[in-house]
């Protein structure tokens, strides 16, 4: 038994006494109660049990629950699917879930929103060229199976809330402002 500490969606957890080989999946789901994070495969394969971790430094990367113990979260800071929408108010990302219909089962709907939320914040910190979209989104929803497939539909809602605010997410495309540039040091008019 260890006795775990952690923040999920900014709120203190613990000290609790669990078994070292409780699953991070069980602790949410069974002792914790939050069941929306799911459990699938079980085997590390499919991604829909995924959380956000928030390391210190201020970047964030999405980690499996279902084959990692409980106690290797212990002093971290999480994020899950229930910590999104703020007082009732969803996010663009999920709007844009719910506009495009990209889920329908639901089941792997929590580990596309933490993976769409975590490229977001992202892009928001380090920008890309337009050209590098596509791309990019790809490879973030990659490994994320959805049996009901609804693959196009979540790469479509993640680039349109980065295309709703392009100046966030993505770098001015070349030329733009060239006009307003300033004269070159000695640069004779
Ligand atoms: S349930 Fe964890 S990856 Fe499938
Ligand atoms: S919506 Fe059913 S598994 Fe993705």
């Amino acid at each position: 038994m260890t006795a775990l500490s952690l923040t999920i969606n900014g709120r203190a957890h613990g000290p609790i006494e669990v078994r070292d080989d409780l699953s991070m999946n069980d602790f949410l789901r069974e002792v914790l109660g939050m069941t929306g994070t799911k459990f699938g495969c079980g085997a590390a394969q499919c991604l829909s049990c995924v959380v956000i971790i928030d390391e210190p430094d201020g970047t964030s990367y999405t980690n499996p629950t279902c084959v990692v113990p409980a106690v290797n979260f212990n002093g971290r800071r999480i994020r899950t699917v229930e910590g999104h929408a703020a007082g009732g108010t969803l996010t663009p990302l999920q709007t844009a879930f719910i506009e495009h219909f990209s889920f329908q089962c639901g089941y792997c709907t929590a580990g596309f929103l933490n993976e769409g939320q975590v490229l977001l914040e992202r892009l928001a910190a380090t920008p890309i060229p337009r050209a590098e979209l596509e791309k990019t989104i790809l490879e973030a929803l990659d490994g994320h199976l959805c049996r009901c497939t609804g693959y196009v539909r979540y790469h479509q809602a993640v680039r349109d809330v980065i295309l709703a605010e392009p100046a966030r997410y993505l770098l001015a495309e070349a030329g733009a402002g060239a006009e307003t540039a300033p004269p070159l040091t000695g640069e004779r008019r």
